[in-house]
């Protein structure tokens, strides 16, 4: 009597290949005594009716009543039009961390296995801020912006979430990726946050490395990491790079995890140049379907498969896009792969054998739905004052007269003109001659030394900014606050 259930969308191009081949392995494994697959409408299909989120209203509704989303690789229109239906799906469900395990296989050949260097780490990629929140903005004829945004929560969450997986698969040292160097306020807080959830893991070692050096080390000699946790745009960086280190994304499993759903899926794309050719090589989405089964902690049926997988491998059988070119067994089809999987259920690879359990131990329940949209919060009692703010305008003028306007402007006013920066970089009071710049300015006042901080609230601001506009085009404003007597904002570079 199955016990759970799971939605099931296969996807696009060699997806439905590759997940009723994933399937038939999994019903002879006896996973269908636990688990009932129940198809839902995602991908393509439901694109090119129009649905804009790419999926229908009754999977939605599937995937939060059970919770679990089993999912092929699915198209996503390129440039203008839909959004991806993988990154939608993960904020949708705030499916908070993306878990991706790369290790050595037997029988792929990659640089590493031939050099005799094992690897065995894990990636978790913070999977809902960043720049993917896809916040983009014409501002001028020429700039275009992409907000960055990472909130002291969301860091808090994949944080905690990696010590305690870490902790569940007895990894020993954990590193944070950033580029804190550079973003010393945004990477800063998801540096700090670590540092901070790395304290109720005491046993766990917590290290951190900027992320150039990072990839650069995991080239060099990648069997120096276990775990590293990274923001957004890093970690799919990263973790691709780590997928090329066991040989390619066909064999790195991701997992994207939230505290109510979870999504399964394999890493690479639909293929289309295969699609429809039986060929499509299955093991990135066993492997995916295998994270999910320890999810659901059917750990007895998941050891089971890795161990008969391990075994295929390992006897060198492969599909076309890999294999040990010193035994050059010729490759099979997607369904033969899997018929010689199935073969070996029941056998144990030579080396690195999972253990496998008794029974299977029915340990997952699916929270409660929530009854309302959650208000995550990190700090409270915090005291912030406004203390200036940055006004960017869309204007071809040099900045020595975008200065003279500005001081104009700011005349009656409590705040007085700081400095003017051009892509980051200050232009007004000091410069160089040799910084180019484009038609995106910021202009930044700060209250004036006489004015005590806490007197002028936003609005004096936002007065400022009319006036502004009554002249110049004014694209954004941002507020300028310090909170508890810290400045809230970076300075600019050459400042
Ligand atoms: P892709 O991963 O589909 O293909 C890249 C190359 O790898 C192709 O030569 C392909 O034949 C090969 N390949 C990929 N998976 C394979 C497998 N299982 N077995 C054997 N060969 C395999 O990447 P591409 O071409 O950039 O993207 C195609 C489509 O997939 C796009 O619409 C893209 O948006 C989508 N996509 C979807 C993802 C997802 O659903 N998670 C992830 C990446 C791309």
């Amino acid at each position: 009597m199955p016990t759970h259930l799971v939605a099931l969308a296969p996807g696009d191009g060699i997806g439905p290949e590759i997940m009723s081949a994933t399937l038939d392995l999994f019903k002879a494994a006896g996973v269908m005594n636990h688990l009932d697959f129940v198809p839902v409408e995602m991908g393509k299909a439901c694109f090119d009716r129009g649905e804009t989120k790419g999926m229908s209203e009754a999977a939605i509704r599937a995937v939060e009543d059970y919770g679990i989303l089993f999912k092929g690789p699915m198209e996503t229109p390129k440039g203008g039009g839909g959004k991806s239906i993988n990154v939608t799906a993960r904020k949708l469900w705030n499916a908070y961390a993306n878990l991706r395990v790369f290790k050595t296989l037997p029988g792929v050949e990659t640089v590493y296995s031939r050099a005799g260097v094992p690897i065995d780490m894990v990636v978790v990629r913070e999977n809902i801020e960043d720049t993917y929140g896809g916040v983009e903005h014409r501002l001028t004829n020429d700039m275009i912006q992409c907000k960055r945004l990472i909130s002291a929560p969301g860091c808090d969450e994949v944080h905690r979430f990696a010590f305690q997986t870490a902790r569940k698969l007895g990894i020993k040292k954990v590193h944070c990726g950033h580029k804190a160097n550079i973003m010393k306020m945004t990477d800063g807080l998801f540096l700090e946050r670590f540092k901070r959830a790395a304290q109720d893991f005491p046993e766990i070692e917590a290290g951190d490395v900027i992320v150039d050096a990072l990839c650069m080390n995991l080239v060099v000699k990648p069997q120096q990491y276990q775990m590293i946790v990274l923001p957004n745009l890093q970690g799919d960086i990263v973790s691709d790079l780590c997928a090329g280190l066991v040989g390619g994304l066909g064999f790195a499993p991701s997992a994207n995890i939230g505290n109510h759903i979870s999504i399964f899926e394999a890493v690479h794309g639909t293929a289309p140049d295969i699609a429809g050719k039986g060929i499509a090589n299955p093991t990135s989405l066993i492997l995916s379907g295998l994270m999910m089964l320890r999810h659901l902690c059917l750990a007895r049926e998941a050891a089971l498969i890795e161990n008969a997988l391990l075994t295929t491998l390992e006897s060198g059988v492969h599909t076309g896009d890999f294999g040990d070119k010193s035994r050059p067994t010729p490759s099979v089809g997607t369904q033969k792969f899997v018929d010689a999987i199935k073969d070996n259920l029941g056998k144990a690879p030579k080396a690195n054998a999972a253990p496998v359990p008794e029974a299977a131990e029915a340990c997952f329940t699916r929270p409660p739905r929530p009854q309302q949209m959650q208000v995550i919060r990190t700090f409270t009692n915090v005291v912030s004052h406004v203390s200036g703010c940055d006004i960017y305008l869309d204007t071809p003028l040099s900045p020595v007269a975008v200065a003279d306007e500005m001081s104009r402007a700011c005349a009656d006013t409590p705040f007085e003109l700081k400095l003017i920066s051009n892509r980051g970089t200050q232009v007004w009071p000091t410069g160089s001659v040799y910084t180019e710049c484009v038609d995106y300015y910021r202009v930044r006042f700060e209250l004036r030394k006489d004015v005590p901080l806490g007197t002028i609230g936003q609005s004096r601001a936002v007065a400022l900014m009319d006036k502004v506009a009554e002249k110049f085009t004014v694209c954004s404003f941002e507020l300028l606050r310090q909170f508890d007597g810290v400045r809230g904002y970076s300075m600019a570079q050459g400042q």
